[in-house]
């Protein structure tokens, strides 16, 4: 077991956000936070990467409890994680923002950092962009640049906040092969969240449905498809 969260709870000023969440995710796996807006799912990661105060429960990782880890603790653990909205630093070239991620940390990571070529034979595109300022990338391009800004870190683990949000079908499919072949050629486990379950199905093995901050249904993706009450909840 990679990663295993028991009970988990998250208050922010008077607002329960997550209730008693509880999920597993094995090396080398891929498994999905799904849900609606709003339902939780950013709210798992941060907390996952110690953004968000896990106010109840425990998150261990690698069999150790980190649930009062600093974030900066989890990532030299081998914990990154891409935000929903990729967080690019504008000014920044696309070489500048993948290296941030080892430039703020310490020497371990740096020197277990995978490198340049790793990125470009996941994501071929960004071999031609290094150069240019973050804020000329396209949506797309920018999700790239951030999930390898993630990878560059050498991580065990990599947490993707939607990162299918915006993409036109065929990315989507571009998109679920590089993380599939992050998984298999790395031995990275991802857990990533998403809204969509055909999205969620071509990448997932496992999927957690969250409602209102709590995680209603766990299964592979083939048993959300396949019923109709659970594929409701989802919306579609
Ligand atoms: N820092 C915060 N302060 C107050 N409320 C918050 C905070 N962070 C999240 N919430 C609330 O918690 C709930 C869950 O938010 P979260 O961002 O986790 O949802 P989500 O599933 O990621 O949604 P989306 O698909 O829109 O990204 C929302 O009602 C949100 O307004
Ligand atoms: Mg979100």
């Amino acid at each position: 077991m990679l990663l295993k969260i028991e009970d988990l709870e998250c208050r922010i000023g008077s607002t329960n956000i997550l209730r008693s969440c509880s999920l597993e995710l094995d090396k080398s796996q891929v498994v999905c936070l799904l849900g609606r807006n709003g339902a939780g799912k950013s709210s798992i990661l941060k907390s996952i990467i110690g953004l968000y105060p896990a106010g109840n429960g425990k998150i261990s990782y690698e069999n150790q409890d980190i649930t009062n880890l600093s974030p900066h603790q989890r990532v030299i653990a081998g914990i990154a994680y891409a935000p929903e909205d990729s967080k690019l630093f504008a000014d920044l070239t696309v070489e500048q923002n993948i290296q941030l991620g080892f430039w703020v940390t310490s020497k371990t990571v740096r020197a277990a950092s995978i490198d340049f070529e790793t990125v470009f034979h996941f994501f071929p595109r960004i071999r031609s962009m290094v150069k240019r300022k973050a804020d000329t990338l396209s949506g797309g391009e920018k999700k790239m640049v951030s999930i390898s800004r993630a990878l560059a870190l050498s991580p065990k683990l990599v947490l993707l906040d939607e990162p299918f949000e915006g993409l036109s079908p065929v990315v989507v499919k571009t998109f679920s092969a590089a993380i599939e072949n992050i998984k298999q050629e790395l031995g990275i486990s991802v857990l990533l969240a998403e809204s969509n379950v055909h999205n969620a199905s071509q990448v997932a093995e496992k999927c957690y449905i969250i409602e209102r901050g709590q995680i209603i249904f766990e299964g592979p993706p083939s048993s959300i498809l396949e019923n109709e009450q659970i594929l409701r909840l989802v919306g579609r």
